[in-house]
């Protein structure tokens, strides 16, 4: 009873709004309360302000913190999500090997991937959100747009096609030679169009290219790259990609 009330108490410390208490209330539990209560005391937001994203894996949310600046904070789900499926890209990945098989040593290890990505994309030099702090399930960015997130490049093509192509073959090339990283789930869906500036977010999935899938994972980016440029009037091909990856070996 008095831990019921407690959790009530925090929620709507930290989620003032009732709507969007009640999509938070449905899918997080006392932990992930907990969480937010820790990263709030640190000073890293104040409150939740409003949900952009509630995704199979994650939610995400516009926080306010007391300066009155936006962060992203992501939280994933510690009941619904495919461990299994996540597990895959832990295990083999050596900085995550010994991870155990539950669902909460899973998500709190995918949680601090997504993290640890995200530092080493910012330290070569690819735009996405910059890294702040997290705990357990809940992660800390750079939110990335204005009042709202901004949009996906799914929902909203670059204005120059050449120029959004030039900067993903960039992107690609940064990650394998200098961050030695395969995403691992590079589409339109995970690059939101700042106002023309791209940007690659949800970095949980990447792997070392020394992950025993790594060039599966490779081939696959590639292809969906492929197809989204394809579809909007470029044709180009994998193997093209690939060469053009290629090519900015040593010159970035
Ligand atoms: N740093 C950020 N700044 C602004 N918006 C963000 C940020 N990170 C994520 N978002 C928003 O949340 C959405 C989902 O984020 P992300 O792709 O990281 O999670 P996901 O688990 O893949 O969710 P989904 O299942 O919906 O794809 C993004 O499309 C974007 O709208
Ligand atoms: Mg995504």
């Amino acid at each position: 009873m008095a831990m019921e009330s407690k959790q009530e108490f925090d929620l709507r410390k930290y989620v003032p709004k009732e709507e969007q208490r009640r999509t938070f209330a449905k899918v997080f539990d006392k932990g992930t309360i907990e969480a937010v209560h820790s990263l709030s005391t640190k000073g890293h937001f104040q409150v939740l302000e409003h949900v952009v994203s509630t995704g199979k894996e994650a939610h995400v949310f516009r926080a306010v913190d007391s300066a009155g600046n936006n962060k992203a904070v992501k939280i994933y789900k510690t009941s619904t999500s495919d461990f299994n499926n996540m597990y895959k890209y832990l295990h083999g990945d050596i900085r995550f090997k010994n991870v155990g098989r539950s669902k909460r040593d899973i998500v709190f290890a995918w949680t601090k991937k997504e993290y640890r990505n995200l530092t080493l994309m910012n330290k070569v030099g690819i735009s996405c959100p910059m890294p702040i702090a997290f705990q357990k399930n809940v992660l800390v960015m750079e939110f990335i747009g204005g009042k709202d997130a901004a949009p996906k490049l799914r929902d909203t093509a670059p204005s120059d096609l050449e120029k959004a192509y030039e900067t993903v073959v960039e992107m690609l090339a940064r990650l394998l030679f200098k961050a030695e990283l395969v995403y691992a789930d590079f589409s339109e869906y995970n690059i939101l169009n700042n106002e023309g500036n791209l940007v690659l977010i949800d970095a949980g999935q990447a792997v070392l290219t020394t992950h025993p899938e790594a060039e599966n994972f490779f081939e696959r980016d590639l292809r969906n790259v492929a197809r989204y440029f394809s579809k909007q009037g470029m044709e180009k091909t994998a193997e093209q990609l690939r060469e053009d990856i290629k090519a900015k070996k040593g010159k970035i």
